[in-house]
């Protein structure tokens, strides 16, 4: 009754602890974003351990300029749909702005994602404030994945999508918050756009999981925006992605290759760091 009810003949269902087994055994964790079920199963069955139903969606599915107008009722439809296309992945979806102001609205909105869109994790930015949230997550037993570096639903505060963490005092702070959101409580952390050297760092002095997205190739993993990887974001690819589907004849391969390229630690190359 309680095994895993979502598993492949050919691949077992992968779970929380299993991520934080990835890292001890030095293998590297392959997260894709998703936001519908089609495109769930394809990373799926490409072998993604991880797939994110990022509030990235505003910008890439609904056409806004910033994650910003992303609902919370917008998040549950995305995820309940990933949900339907995935088997084998790790599921989590990302917290809309001001869903997580404070620790009971976290609650209730996380609550909501885990229950009626069948997330297994929930991901919010930031550390300060988010540390008391993270906690009162951890301690209702929802696994969260926080996310430091560019935080894109601080856009205003940092004054557009920049590198973060360039400066000695920036690069401590970031340290000191990587750290801290692993005692709060969360079991993964995605580090974005912040100097390889750096990601490294925190990647060796924090227990749980680094997943880089422009952090160089020494996190614990890699993540994308899928659409990016597929070349298919309108305007510039952004300098940390590589366009997988370019000399490849379908979806399925380009994860793939994707999915190859990370844990074989080929991607990404300098030409995708800061
Ligand atoms: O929203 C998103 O897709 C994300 C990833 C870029 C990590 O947060």
């Amino acid at each position: 009754m309680y095994a895993n009810s979502k598993s492949s003949a050919t691949r077992p269902a992968i779970t929380v602890p299993q991520l934080h087994a990835i890292k001890a055994k030095g293998e590297k964790i392959v997260m894709l974003t998703a936001y519908d079920a089609s495109f769930a199963a394809q990373c799926d069955t490409a072998g993604v351990d991880a797939v994110l139903v990022g509030d990235s969606l505003g910008m890439v599915v609904q056409g806004h300029a910033s994650t910003l107008p992303v609902s919370v009722d917008d998040m549950v439809y995305h995820t309940a749909a990933v949900a339907r296309g995935v088997e084998s992945a790790l599921l989590i979806a990302d917290m809309p702005f001001m869903s997580f102001r404070d620790a009971d609205t976290a609650l209730r909105n996380a609550g909501r994602l885990l229950a009626e869109g069948g997330a297994a994790m929930v991901k919010l930015e930031g550390a300060g404030y988010v540390l008391d949230v993270i906690g009162a997550l951890a301690r209702h037993a929802m696994p969260v994945c926080a996310h430091l570096g560019l935080t894109p639903q601080s856009v205003h505060k940092l004054g557009g999508y920049r590198v973060q963490g360039k400066s000695r005092d920036a690069a401590a702070q970031l340290v000191a918050d990587a750290r801290a959101v692993a005692d709060a409580g969360a079991d993964l952390l995605v580090l974005e756009c912040v100097p390889a050297a750096l990601a490294k760092r925190i990647t060796l002095e924090i227990p749980i999981p680094t997943v880089g997205i422009g952090a160089g190739a020494d996190c614990d993993g890699q993540v994308l925006v899928l659409y990016d990887m597929l070349g298919i974001t309108p305007g510039k690819r952004p300098k940390f992605s590589k366009d997988f589907l370019a000399g490849r004849g379908s979806i399925g391969d380009a994860i793939r290759a994707y999915a190859e390229a990370v844990r074989n630690s080929s991607f990404p190359a300098a030409e995708h760091a800061f």
